[in-house]
Order: C-alpha cells, then structure tokens, then sequence
C-alpha cells in the first residue's frame, strides 16, 4: 500500500483509546508522523506509553469540542466514548463530541486541506429492520433515548461530513465500524466481550441480558485497524459510507460459552432483562469494502479471545497486585 513520508503529519483524535492506540502503533510503523490528540476520558496514557520515546510520535491532552491549530495531512477522527456506560455518563458531553468534535476537525481540515475519516458506527442503523445491514438502508433509530446521544451523535456527523464534501469539497471517508474487539480495551466498559472476560477470569457468574439468543459479530482489532488504513489510502472517488466490521454472527451465549473455555474458567451464565433499544441482531454487510478496499477480516474469534484474554488477564493481576492506578 502506498504509503505517506516522515513529513507528513496524521493527527488520531481519540488516539489514546483503543482503536486510536493501535492506529498510532501502525501509523508510525508505515513511517508518518503521528499527532495523537485526546481528552484521557476513556483513553490512557497507558495505551500509548510504548510510543512516548518514539521521534515521530506527539501526544496532545485537547478535547475535540474546542477548536485546534494544527497543521496535518490526514485526520482519523476517532474522538468519542464508544461504550454505553461511558457515553450515557455525561450525555450532553457525548453528543457534543460527536457533533461539536466533527464540526471542529472538519474546520481544520478545510483549513489545512488535509484528508479526513470518521469513525462512525454500526449503531447508526439502531434496532434494524433488514438484515443483515447495507450502507444503503437508513436505520431505525430512537432519537430521544438514553443511547440517542450516541447515535444521532454519529449519525449528525456523517451528515456533517458529507455536507463539508459536497459544499466546500473535503476530501473525507466515511467508515460505519461495528463491534470491534482486542487488547486495549476498557475492562470496565460494560461491552460483552470485556464483561464476559472480566467475569470469567474472575470465576464469576457471567451477566447474559436476555435469554443469550441475540447475536453480535465480533471483528478483531487488528483487522479494523488494516480496514481503517485501507479506506484512508482508497481512491478519491472513494468516499462511503462503509461497513467495516466480520460478518460472522454468533449467538451472545456462543460468545459466553467460548469465553468460560477459553479461560478455563468456572464461572455459569446468569440471565438478566434486555436493556431499552439493545438491537436484537447486529451483522455487517461487507460486500462494498470487499470489493472496494479488498479488505476482510482474517482474525478467527477464537485467536482474537486468546490475545484479548491474555491482555486483560496480565491487566487484572497486575490490578490486583496494586501495581496500577486502573
Ligand atoms: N470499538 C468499537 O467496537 C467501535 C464500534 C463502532 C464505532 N467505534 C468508534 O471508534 C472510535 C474509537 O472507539 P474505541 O472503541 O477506541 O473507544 P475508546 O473509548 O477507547 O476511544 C475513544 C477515545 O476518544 C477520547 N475522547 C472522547 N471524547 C473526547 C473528546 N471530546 N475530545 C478528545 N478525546 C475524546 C477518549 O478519551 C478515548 O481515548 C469512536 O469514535 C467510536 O464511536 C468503535
């Protein structure tokens, strides 16, 4: 893939997260210089701390809600808490992120001409009717419920991004990304793959919402992160709205039950109410980024819980030693 010079400059809103960190980790790889920019709200300084020697590398503590003189060639603007439990603490705050955010980051690329992607999400669709999701089909979401701020959050965004293309000719990319998992993550983000962890390394009982029957497709960090890279470096014709996420579906009581094994854990399923607007089903359509990015996922669910599984395992011990502020 061609690849950017030590010149150019790649600012990663959001780089202290999860996704963000492994963006930088392969940014700086290709031989650009990275700006990582972040509010440490659900990122860490931990998350990028083997970066900090690095000649190429640049962290900056901002929030996307306030505007900021850079100059750059290239913005990932992945700036927001993704998971429930974060996004619905300060609501007002989330959506500001998203909106605010990509107002913020689109003005400074206009400014400095730079390319920019969002990283937009699955949860746009909200509780679908079609199966599985096209970029094409516009969603069903509830606009005014406690996951609103979220998804009309993004969905505000994307509009935003695509009127910067069409009114003032931005170069943008738009990626709809669905659940995405690996090392990095939050432990208390209340996602299920970071729950049933959590929970089975514990030897706790592990908390199903429903009766385990909805499904989700679980696609490994490392195969977003060439995903995210591939559409970044796409034509520019090539704009989205894009799936990117594995289309492989497992039930979430599959998801529980590969975690107890994987571990070895003695822990059993509990079963509690499905929260409001929870979708029932989740899968992408991926055929556009096949064929347009020639990307797909490689990461079986079974490797990605084993690396996932190590990271929080190391993670936990290392918390239960005191050793860490987590
Ligand atoms: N991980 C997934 O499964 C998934 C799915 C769909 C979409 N996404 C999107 O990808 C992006 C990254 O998600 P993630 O899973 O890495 O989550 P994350 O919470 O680990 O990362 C988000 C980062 O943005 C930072 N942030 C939040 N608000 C900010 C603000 N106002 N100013 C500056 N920084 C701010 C946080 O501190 C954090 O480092 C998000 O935009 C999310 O909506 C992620």
């Amino acid at each position: 893939m061609p690849r950017l010079h030590d010149y150019q400059q790649v600012l990663v809103t959001g780089g202290a997260g999860f996704l963000g960190s492994h963006l930088c980790d392969r940014l700086l790889a290709s031989g650009v210089t990275v700006v990582c920019l972040d509010n440490f709200f659900t990122g860490n300084r931990r998350n990028v701390e083997q970066l900090f020697d690095h000649p190429r590398f640049e962290l900056i503590r901002h929030d996307v809600t306030f505007p900021i003189h850079l100059e750059v060639d290239e913005i990932y603007n992945l700036a927001c808490a993704a998971s429930p439990i974060h996004y619905q603490f300060d609501p007002v705050q989330t959506t500001k992120s998203s909106v605010h955010g990509a107002i913020n980051m689109l003005g400074l690329a206009k400014r400095t001409r730079a390319k920019i992607l969002q990283a937009s999400t699955s949860e746009v669709y909200g509780d679908p009717e079609v199966h599985p999701q096209r970029e094409d089909y516009w969603g069903r979401v509830n606009p005014i419920g406690p996951r609103s701020c979220y998804d009309e959050g993004k969905r505000c965004a994307e509009t935003l991004f695509f009127d910067y293309h069409r009114q003032h000719k931005l170069q943008i990319k738009v990626a709809r990304i669905f659940n995405t998992y690996g090392p990095r993550m939050h432990p208390n983000d209340g996602r299920v793959v970071s729950n049933f962890i959590r929970q089975a390394l514990h030897n706790e009982p592990i908390t199903v919402y429903g009766d385990g029957s909805q499904t989700r497709s679980f696609c490994y960090v490392s195969d977003m992160i060439d995903a995210l890279e591939s559409l970044m470096q796409s034509s520019d014709d090539f704009i989205g709205p894009v799936n990117l996420g594995n289309p492989s579906e497992f039930t979430i009581a599959e998801l529980a039950r590969k975690v107890i094994d994987l571990t070895g854990s003695r822990s059993y399923l509990v079963y509690h109410p499905l929260p409001q607007d929870d979708p029932l089903q989740r899968r992408p359509d991926i055929t556009l980024a096949r064929s347009t990015l020639d990307w797909q996922p490689k990461v079986p669910l079974d490797e990605g819980l084993r690396h996932t599984i190590a990271y929080f395992d190391e993670l936990l011990t290392t918390r239960a030693r005191g050793a860490s502020s987590l």
